[in-house]
């Protein structure tokens, strides 16, 4: 089993890659740092102000939305603000029910325990998560057969933030022993470019507003990509420029890295071209979509899809994904007559 346990000062961090503890070093402490989300943040500060003020542990949070908009920071400041530690896991890590066992006994009282793809956990573990959930115990079956005999384990009072990007695939029960629900959605570019400039002061890295509202517009509306975009342009800047970064040296390394005005890189035209070129601008099953392009289906839909929804250059229909006439315009192309700008992209029947 793999487990991080992490944040802050508070975090030891056994296992963590030096890119992790670099995104570690920009992630904001505290609610009053966080940039963007503004509905999620006002609901959050009264819900963290009331358990503080009764003295109780924060309710179980379910945060969903694409990934990279900030679900393991919102945890990490969760924990900060209620003044406890947070244990990081992830779905897929957390193999037999007795690993999640001896994750939830070692927590203290108040710890945020902190599962990432939550989605992913497997039923039988989600069956020892309920009652731990629900009743802050654990019912551990000892024996077999006709001696078995369950024994009940009383838990820490402690707050499940689990996190997902595909809320519709957690099983109802999972979803329903949730107090607060969040959904994250995609950052507007004045909220990234503000982003960017915080991280480049922690980083100490000069940066012009120019530079970076430019790196804003394309960073897909996800910090993680906008961070990702202010290092490298940083070592672009460091080597070929004056260590400044302006709009100047964001342009020739954006279209170094092949990004586009838009932020679309080089698999989001991909699967623009395919949908066009393969199958007459959609509909296309998604699955289909995948092996024709030689990817997993849960990438275009978790990494791709979102931004070109958001775009406008890609709908999802129930008989499959159509691009729209804005698709062909952005990729130089000329959209079919039988596709009017109106349509939203559904190819019309006439
Ligand atoms: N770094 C990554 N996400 C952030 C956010 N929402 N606010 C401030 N800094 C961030």
């Amino acid at each position: 089993m793999e487990e991080q346990a992490l944040y802050g000062a508070r975090m030891m961090q056994p296992g963590l890659t030096t890119a992790d503890s670099e995104e570690n070093s920009l992630r904001p402490q505290h609610l009053e740092d966080y940039i963007g989300q503004e509905k999620v943040k006002q609901n959050l500060k009264v819900y963290l102000e009331a358990a503080r003020r009764r003295g109780e542990a924060m309710d179980h949070v379910l945060l969903y939305g694409p990934p990279g908009l900030g679900k393991t920071t919102l945890a990490g400041i969760i924990a900060n603000e209620m003044g406890v530690q947070i244990r990081i896991t992830s779905g897929p890590a957390i193999e037999k029910p007795g690993d999640l066992a001896a994750l939830l006994t070692n927590l203290q009282e108040g710890d945020v325990l902190f599962i990432d793809e939550i989605h992913r956990l497997s039923r039988q573990v989600e069956e020892v998560l309920y009652p731990a959930l629900e009743d802050y115990a654990l019912d551990i079956i000892i024996g077999k057969g006709p001696s078995a005999q369950s024994i009940r384990i009383n838990l820490p009072h402690f707050t499940l933030v689990g996190a997902t990007t595909r809320a519709g695939q957690l099983t109802g029960p999972l979803r329903d022993r949730f107090g607060v629900l969040l959904k994250l959605e995609l950052y507007s570019p004045d909220e990234l470019a503000q982003i960017i400039r915080r991280s480049a002061g922690i980083l100490d890295q000069p940066i012009t507003p120019e530079g970076a509202y430019e790196l804003a517009k394309r960073s897909r509306g996800t910090p993680r990509v906008a961070n990702r975009f202010l290092k490298r342009v940083r070592d672009f800047a460091t080597v070929l420029g004056d260590g400044v970064i302006d709009q100047d040296v964001c342009l020739m390394a954006l279209r170094r890295m092949d990004v586009d005005e838009l932020g679309l890189d080089e698999l989001d035209r991909s699967l623009l071209r395919a949908i066009i070129e393969m199958y007459g601008g959609g509909p296309v099953g998604l699955e289909t979509l995948a092996a024709a392009l030689g990817e997993e289906a849960v990438t275009l839909e978790d990494l791709c899809e979102p931004y070109l929804m958001q775009m406008g250059f890609l709908t999802r229909t129930p008989r499959g994904r159509c691009v729209t006439h804005l698709a062909y315009e952005h990729l130089g192309l000329r959209p079919p007559e039988t596709l009017a700008p109106e349509d939203g992209g559904q190819q019309s029947m006439f």
